[in-house]
């Protein structure tokens, strides 16, 4: 199933694993034919990549090149890679100096965002099973906003999810968070910001509720962990996120967001040690001994870790505040040419992403599949009907082109001349 909802399936006539093996060129040709299938980059940028940096850039091409050069190796076997080991220890040191967490906070890494947030839960869980036994269908209290990978994770595991409908400024409501915190809430959790409106939640407040009741709080910051310290830096305050804050016991933040590495790598940080015990788990019952993975997964490459290293070292404090400077005058640039089009509105949203409504009554879909034809890609947001830009350090060229097809394509909508139809290739 795809982010559209859709679900393809193809028909195969003929065996196609073959009986003797085909060429080198044969096996890149028909690579090449995958790749070319898919959606275009426009000025060496895909919406494809989320968050990425664009191909022409030094740092975009060192990130791949890092990445394949240890693509190889499995972290399960550390201690066979000294050398490996030493750049993910610099590696976890440099998330701690560039997001300026305390010296004894603990990072791990995972495979994503989702990852990161099955880890806040099962952590948060293991703490409530030893220090409040009593608690028997445990819950967590979240706002409407907070990230589906909560519900993915409440489903396989059968905690109960309280999504609580968020304020008319379309953040947590507080007081309704309040009010849903039950004895069986074991943890409490918000955006910064959220993946559907860009927007932070008042952490402050969750987190002084959580600590008044004496619950888990866990910042969701994948999306804005890395770009934020750097935003700030840039110029344009924020709101509170981090570890400044008591109370906060867990944040997730995305190194293949805007950490800028290959996917797949994010990573949880801890408080400090108290609170990383409960993300530790070894089994031992089994013939081959204890089994100590760094997060959820087993088997994992230290692609990505040689890839945000990379990065990292790479780009310094000066290129990532560089980076993030960019995506701000991206935004203001977005919202300028968006703006003046007549009938589109963009939202205001903290940080990234951008969405922005289409005329009233206009059909989101006709606009997109229009969109989707000049090569102008953008994601759909639901509730309510809206467009979804992710700030991207890109061009003037990538913005202009977008905000250009998208004045095309409103009259045409507009018109009848563009319908639903035009998205239907995409889904
Ligand atoms: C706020 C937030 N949390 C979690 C995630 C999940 O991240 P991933 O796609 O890396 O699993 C995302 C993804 O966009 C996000 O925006």
């Amino acid at each position: 199933m795809g982010y559209f909802g859709s679900d393809h399936e193809v028909k195969f006539d003929t065996r196609i694993f073959p009986e003797k093996g085909i060429s080198e060129q044969e096996v890149m040709a028909r690579l090449e034919e995958f790749g070319s299938m898919d959606v275009d980059e426009v000025s060496g940028h895909s919406i494809v990549y989320g968050t990425q940096l664009m191909n022409h850039t030094d740092a975009a091409r060192i990130s791949k090149v890092a990445n394949m050069m240890f693509v190889k190796k499995n972290m399960l076997y550390k201690e066979l890679m000294p050398g490996t080991e030493r750049m993910t220890l610099e590696m976890k040191r440099m998330i701690q100096e560039m997001l300026g967490f305390p010296d004894d906070s603990r990072v791990r890494l995972t495979s994503g965002g989702s990852e990161s947030l099955y880890c806040a839960v099962n952590a948060a869980l293991q703490w409530c099973r030893q220090e409040r036994p009593k608690i028997k269908s445990p819950e967590i209290v979240a706002p409407y906003t907070i990230h589906a990978a909560f519900s993915k994770w409440c489903h396989f595991t059968g905690i109960r999810l309280k999504r609580v409908p968020i304020g008319p400024d379309r953040r947590a409501d507080v007081e309704a968070m309040r009010k849903a915190v039950t004895p069986d809430t074991f943890l409490i959790t918000g955006s910064a910001p959220c993946w559907p409106y860009g927007l932070y939640d008042d952490l402050e407040s969750l987190a002084a509720m959580a600590q008044e009741r004496g619950i888990w709080m866990h910042v969701d910051a994948c999306l804005g962990g890395f770009l934020a310290p750097f935003t700030e830096k840039a110029g344009q305050p924020l709101p509170r996120w981090d570890f400044r804050i008591p109370g906060v016991r867990s944040i997730s933040a995305d190194l293949h967001k805007y950490g800028f590495s290959c996917k797949p790598l994010s990573c949880i940080v801890y408080r400090n040690k108290e609170w990383e015990q409960y993300h530790e788990y070894a089994p031992a019952d089994w013939p081959d001994g204890p089994y100590t993975t760094e997060s959820i997964l087993g088997s994992t490459t230290a692609g990505p870790i040689a890839s945000a290293w990379s990065v990292m070292k790479f780009l310094g404090e000066e290129g990532y505040t560089a980076l993030a400077r960019r995506c701000l005058e991206v935004k203001r640039r977005y919202a300028e040419g968006i703006n003046a089009i007549e009938g589109c509105r963009c939202m205001e949203t903290d940080l990234t992403p951008m969405v922005y409504s289409v005329p009233e009554g206009m059909d989101m879909f006709a606009v997109i599949g229009g969109l989707f034809e000049r090569k102008a890609y953008c994601l759909p947001s639901f509730q309510p009907p809206m467009i979804k830009i992710i700030i991207d350090p890109v061009t003037d060229e990538v913005v202009d082109r977008y905000v250009g097809a998208l004045r095309e394509v409103i009259p045409l909508v507009r018109q009848g001349a563009i319908t639903i139809e035009s998205v239907k290739p995409y889904i």
